[in-house]
């Protein structure tokens, strides 16, 4: 089972406590250097209390801590000059959420496995648009717009990627999702071998991955592992919607008319992007975009292969939505006014729309004017501004000029 409750890290913490108390005055040199503490995500209310963390990685603060440097050292992709280094945050950056807000976000070499790319002669463009990585921990459907990473499959490893045949790349987790990125062409473009000699050269790692695993060897499975660390640590829950529920502020009046249109069949967003206060029951859907699809798209069908998933996507957060234009996963919207006008009068029928797009023969909802600026400001207090600037997630100060 690869769920794990938080509540068990509660209990686990006065044990690690003991454990480190008691290893000061002991003589045995593992456990006298090697006592991690353990990171505990904040008990944010009325957050899922499942936890999507595997058996085999428990979250540590220095594993947090080493991840945040791997994910922001550009050393890890594929280029060696230092202009076109890439690490994670140039596409996730946490002004915008862990957005790119970009409309195509792509390895800026423009070669893959050393060769020129004919067509995209300045870099290939990621298939998707950008997803943001807040409260990935909650969910367990499987991350990207398809969830085609997800804990039901089996070894998948890409050869072509140069991905060895081992349980990391198996694309079942944050952990082989590290390294499909790092691998990847159109991202980080760089090679197993190639990233693990590059940081294993970096003096400031070795007390790292000493702090983090125990000694200072560096290997694949170690940096996946810190850096799903890093990304599970990206809890958000401190915008003004949050803390409304907290009686910490108040929505205004606009903003909570819109709260209401919302959560009500009025305006109908709930089913899909409600029910928990993720603003997303990371579950798949055809919203009702177009009335043909593309058998080459890369949809919810493409993993499933279930006819029923034809144009579905994974319905994202919609946390901090003010900050991850362009909007769907293909970026067709520029703004949160034409998405509202998407569902309010832009809904195409077909056969493959999910039952939940109730008014979709009505074309939409049907929303005045009035009630979208209400909607609108509602979206808006789903912005966590306080995440944004959180030095717990920035970039640290000495990898400033490698980050990319
Ligand atoms: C070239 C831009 C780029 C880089 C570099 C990049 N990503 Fe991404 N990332 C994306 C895109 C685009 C998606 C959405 C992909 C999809 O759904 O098909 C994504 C999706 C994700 C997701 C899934 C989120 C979810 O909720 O499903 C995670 C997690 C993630 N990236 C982590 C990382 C990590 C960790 C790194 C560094 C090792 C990284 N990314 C580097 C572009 C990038
Ligand atoms: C039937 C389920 C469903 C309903 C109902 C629904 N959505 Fe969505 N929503 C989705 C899916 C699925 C996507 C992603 C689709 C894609 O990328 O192609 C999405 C995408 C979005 C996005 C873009 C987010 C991003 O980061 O790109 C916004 C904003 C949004 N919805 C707002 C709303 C609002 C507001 C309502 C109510 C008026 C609503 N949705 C109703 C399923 C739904």
């Amino acid at each position: 089972m690869n769920l794990r409750r938080h509540i068990t890290f509660g209990i686990a913490l006065p044990a690690f406590v003991a454990l480190a108390i008691w290893s000061c005055s002991s003589d045995d040199p593992i456990i006298d250097s090697f006592s991690p503490t353990p990171y505990v995500i904040p008990d944010a209310p009325h957050f899922p209390k499942i936890l999507n963390i595997p058996e085999d990685n428990p979250m540590t603060v220095e594993g947090v801590d080493l991840g945040r440097y791997l994910f922001y050292d550009g050393r890890l992709s594929g280029n060696t000059s230092k202009d076109l280094l890439m690490s994670c945050a140039t596409c996730h950056i946490q002004e915008n959420g862990f957005e790119v807000g970009i409309d195509h976000p792509k390895y800026v070499g423009g070669i893959t496995f050393g060769l020129p790319i004919p067509d995209f002669p300045d870099g290939k463009p990621t298939p998707h648009f950008m997803l943001s990585i807040v409260n990935t921990v909650y969910n367990s459907n499987g991350y990207f717009w398809n969830g085609m990473i997800n804990e039901s499959n089996n070894s998948l490893g890409n050869e072509n990627l140069g991905v060895p045949a081992d349980s990391q790349f198996n694309f079942k987790n944050l952990e082989s999702l590290a390294w499909l990125t790092i691998t990847a062409p159109h991202e980080m473009n760089s090679t197993v071998e190639r990233s693990v000699a590059t940081i294993n050269a970096v003096a400031l790692y070795k007390e790292k991955f000493k702090a983090a695993f125990g000694t200072e060897e560096v290997n694949y499975d170690r940096i996946s592992k810190a850096i799903a660390q890093f990304v599970r640590s990206i809890v958000s829950h401190n915008s003004k919607f949050h803390k409304s529920l907290r009686q910490e502020a108040e929505l205004n009046p606009l903003e909570q008319q819109g709260h209401d249109l919302f959560f009500s069949e009025d305006a109908d967003c709930f089913h899909c992007h409600g029910g928990s206060i993720l603003m997303t029951t990371n579950d798949f859907f055809n919203n009702g975009k177009d009335a043909t699809f593309d058998p080459e798209d890369h949809d919810r069908h493409f993993v499933t292969g279930d006819a029923l998933d034809i144009g579905a996507y994974r319905a994202p957060s919609l946390i901090n939505v003010e900050l991850t234009a362009p909007y769907m996963h293909d970026g067709r919207f520029k703004s949160l006014d034409e998405v509202i006008d998407f569902y309010s009068e832009g809904l195409v029928y077909s056969d493959y729309v999910h039952p939940l797009m109730k008014n979709v023969r009505q074309k939409g909802v049907q929303l005045t004017e009035n009630e979208k600026s209400a909607l609108k400001a509602f979206l808006l207090t789903l912005t966590d501004n306080e995440l944004i600037q959180d030095p717990q997630f920035s970039c640290p100060p000495e990898l400033k000029e490698w980050s990319g």
